[in-house]
């Protein structure tokens, strides 16, 4: 079995932090969220993999991940030179893809559950032409639908206004070459692209042979900044077992619960309550660092408080009067505050920023 990671979403809702890296590249616990996919996967014994990138990103992947030899995967590049869609994706893959198997798993979705049993299950029903992820979810008219009748599903609809259930799906489908055939008797949608699940709806009409694999584990589309904060919260409580001083802590400052610090890293009469990740090459000081916090490499931190947060490399964070909490912080941003005059914020943001005081 192979797979297919698509990772050619423009990722509008994550502006400004996607005009300058790929949404699945960004970091969450200190590791681009496209790396949890690709272990999963792994995990899954799944090594030939091919990530759908599209023109303006594929240099940022390719650069990010190489050959993917080291994450003990092999990684092929496809092109989706525009993004017509989910089963568009498949179809640019086809060549990568040939007869065999594959998994489909939309790039910026974090799954928790083992997804080893969603696979054995799919090797073990060969009648099937698709397993589909489910998970009972509040807000079903966000998400791809799909109805069930026992174990079958009876129908997908994208999206709807009234959701007929709430099982949705989720972003990681097993398909065989059949799908192909979905693809080729569809045609795009009223957005102009070609719907997976219309092409999984073509197979439940003409084979039905289609169905679902309901999870009740956490997992999250981090399509949005608050999803990428939780999903650092989640990441830095269940995922990451080992937490290691590396760096040097001196004397006055507070570790307290589960902290990393990174090599070359240095803490001066700082609190840091964990759990807390600080990578290399970072300066903390008179600071506190609280609670869900990933603060990457080459990261100033000075005479301020800041938590549940997440701060990309070489940030530089001083002399606030007041704490930082439950921000997203793109790489090089400078926050200070001085005792200038006139007294007054002086901002200078790029385009669809957001800065938000609570007083
Ligand atoms: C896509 C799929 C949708 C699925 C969702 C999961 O939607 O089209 O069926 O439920 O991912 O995250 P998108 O996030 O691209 O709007």
């Amino acid at each position: 079995m192979k797979a297919i990671i698509l990772c050619a979403g423009k990722g509008t809702r994550l502006r400004p932090l996607t005009y300058t890296t790929a949404k699945h590249l960004i970091p969450v616990a200190n590791k681009p969220v496209i790396l949890y996919t690709i272990e999963k996967i792994k995990s899954a014994g799944i090594k030939e993999i091919g990530i759908i990138v599209s023109p303006e990103n594929r240099q940022d992947f390719m650069a990010a991940l190489g050959d993917g030899s080291q994450y003990g995967v092999n990684l092929t590049y496809i092109l989706q030179e525009e993004p017509k869609g989910l089963a568009h994706a498949v179809l640019m893959a086809k060549d990568f893809l040939g007869d065999e198997d594959f998994m489909m798993y939309l790039g910026d979705n974090l799954i928790m559950d083992d997804i080893r049993p969603f696979v054995k299950e799919f090797e073990e029903k060969k009648e099937l032409s698709a397993l589909i992820m489910l998970s009972p979810v509040q807000e079903p008219s966000r998400f791809g639908i799909a109805v069930m009748e026992g174990n079958k599903i009876i129908k997908t609809i994208e999206k709807p206004k009234e959701p007929p259930s709430n099982l949705a799906i989720i972003g990681l489908y097993l398909f065989r070459k059949d799908i192909f055939e979905g693809i080729a008797n569809i045609k795009p949608s009223w957005r102009g692209e070609l719907e997976i699940t219309d092409a999984i709806d073509w197979l439940i009409q003409h084979k039905g042979t289609v169905e679902g694999h309901i999870i009740y584990g956490w997992w999250k589309d981090t399509g949005k900044p608050e999803d990428l904060i939780e999903a650092n919260h989640k990441i830095l409580d269940e995922i990451i077992e080992e937490f290691k001083i590396e760096g040097t802590v001196e004397a006055s400052s507070v570790i307290q619960g589960r902290v990393s610090v990174g090599k070359n890293s240095e803490v001066v009469n700082s609190v840091i309550r964990g759990p807390v990740i600080i990578g290399d090459n970072c300066t903390i000081s008179n600071a506190y660092i609280g609670p869900y916090t990933s603060i990457g490499n080459g990261v100033m931190i000075e005479n301020c408080e800041i938590e549940n947060s997440i701060v990309m490399d070489e940030v530089k964070i001083s002399n606030l009067s007041f704490r930082i909490d439950s921000s997203v912080i793109g790489k090089k941003v400078e926050i200070s505050e001085n005792d200038g005059k006139p007294k007054g914020v002086q901002i200078i943001v790029g385009d669809l920023s957001k800065v938000i005081v609570s007083r």
